[in-house]
């Protein structure tokens, strides 16, 4: 297939690059980096023409610092979608893979012992500055059991970013309705890899602590050191890209999460990290962020089901080459 790869030159939208043309695939970038922005609806639409498909990754990225970043955060993800999705439709491209993120449901799932499944709101400053990490019942305060997070769990973006992968999965599902067209929305867990780009405000803990390692200083571990995610290598989200070609259904969105299914603490991985490396050993510090979520642990179920996708880098091979992959 012919296929419009937004986002080709950074460091998840490379490995797809690779993934695609390794399958067979005409592969056309499109990036920033190579002076093409999403926004730019002429160079886009003659992007747009004549390929089977779009591979949607380009986006800004992270966390964001302050309120300063989110006209950034819309212009480039909502807006550049939509002028991308209004490209496809004139253009008859009826397919598009998006890369979303586990953001959208904000904090993970839990159980009550009482109450069954309950959803936590925001962590409170005093809980947190009392070393009180663990969400509780939001209906009678006992300790929850955190359990994995299907793509039917309600979505609750709490930053910017967050809200605008929620916003590009809404715009692709109105197209697909409007159009009959077909789109997958990839809701990315903690990637990581070589290339990933190196500590920045807007960078995720794998890099923070990989870039901490290179400049030999202990990794940084905040609160307990005991909340969990899904680690899940790059070159299983690119492969995740390539099964998702052949995936979803006419008329609708369909969203998958993207995981190792072997979900880690994060001081889990700081200590496969600085092992593998040889580095300093991680300083559990109580530090606490206040948009960040306890625990988000996925269900890889659905996309092995309908997309046949299953990661194959287990946690402690991908840390161990991640520990000395060039950054990018
Ligand atoms: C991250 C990304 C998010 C992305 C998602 C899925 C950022 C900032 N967040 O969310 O955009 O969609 O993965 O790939 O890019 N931590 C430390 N020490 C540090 C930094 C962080 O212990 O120096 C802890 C945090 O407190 C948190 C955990 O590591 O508990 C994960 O942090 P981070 O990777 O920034 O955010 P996620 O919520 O996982």
């Amino acid at each position: 297939m012919k296929v419009l790869l937004t986002g080709s030159a950074g460091f998840i939208g490379s490995h797809v690059a690779e993934e695609l043309q390794a399958a067979g695939h005409e592969v056309v970038g499109l990036d920033v980096r190579a002076g093409t922005d999403v926004r730019d609806e002429a160079a886009v639409d003659s992007s747009v023409a004549g390929s089977d498909v779009v591979v949607h990754q380009a986006a800004k990225v992270g966390q964001g610092v302050d309120v300063a970043d989110l006209p950034g955060y819309a212009s480039t993800n909502v807006y550049g979608t939509a002028v991308l999705l209004a490209a496809m439709a004139r253009r008859g491209v009826g397919r598009l893979v998006l890369a979303s993120s586990m953001v959208v449901y904000g904090e993970g799932a839990y159980e009550c012992s009482e109450h069954g499944r309950v959803r936590p709101g925001p962590r409170a400053t005093d809980d947190l500055s009392r070393g009180v990490f663990e969400p509780r019942c939001p209906r009678c305060g006992a300790p929850l059991v955190p359990v994995v997070i299907g793509e039917d769990a309600p979505t609750d973006p709490r930053n910017a970013y967050a809200t605008t992968k929620l916003a590009q999965e809404h715009l692709a599902a109105n197209w697909a309705r409007e159009t009959g067209c077909v789109a997958v929305a990839l809701r990315y867990h903690n990637v990581y890899g070589p290339r990933m780009p190196r500590d920045t405000p807007y960078s995720g803990v794998a890099a923070i602590f990989r870039s901490a390692l290179e400049a030999e200083r202990a990794p940084r571990v905040f609160e307990d050191g005991g909340q969990r995610r899904d680690f899940v290598h790059v070159r299983d989200v690119a492969r995740a890209n390539l099964a998702a070609l052949a995936g979803g259904e006419e008329g609708t969105l369909e969203a998958y999460n993207i995981a190792s299914g072997e979900p880690r603490t994060v001081r889990e991985m700081a200590v496969a990290l600085a092992a593998a490396r040889g580095g300093p050993e991680p300083v559990v510090t109580g530090e606490y962020r206040l948009g960040d979520v306890r625990h988000i642990v996925a269900s890889p179920a659905r996309a092995r089901a309908e997309l046949g996708f299953r990661a194959r880098i287990g946690f402690a091979e991908g840390m161990r080459e991640f520990a000395e992959a060039p950054l990018g």
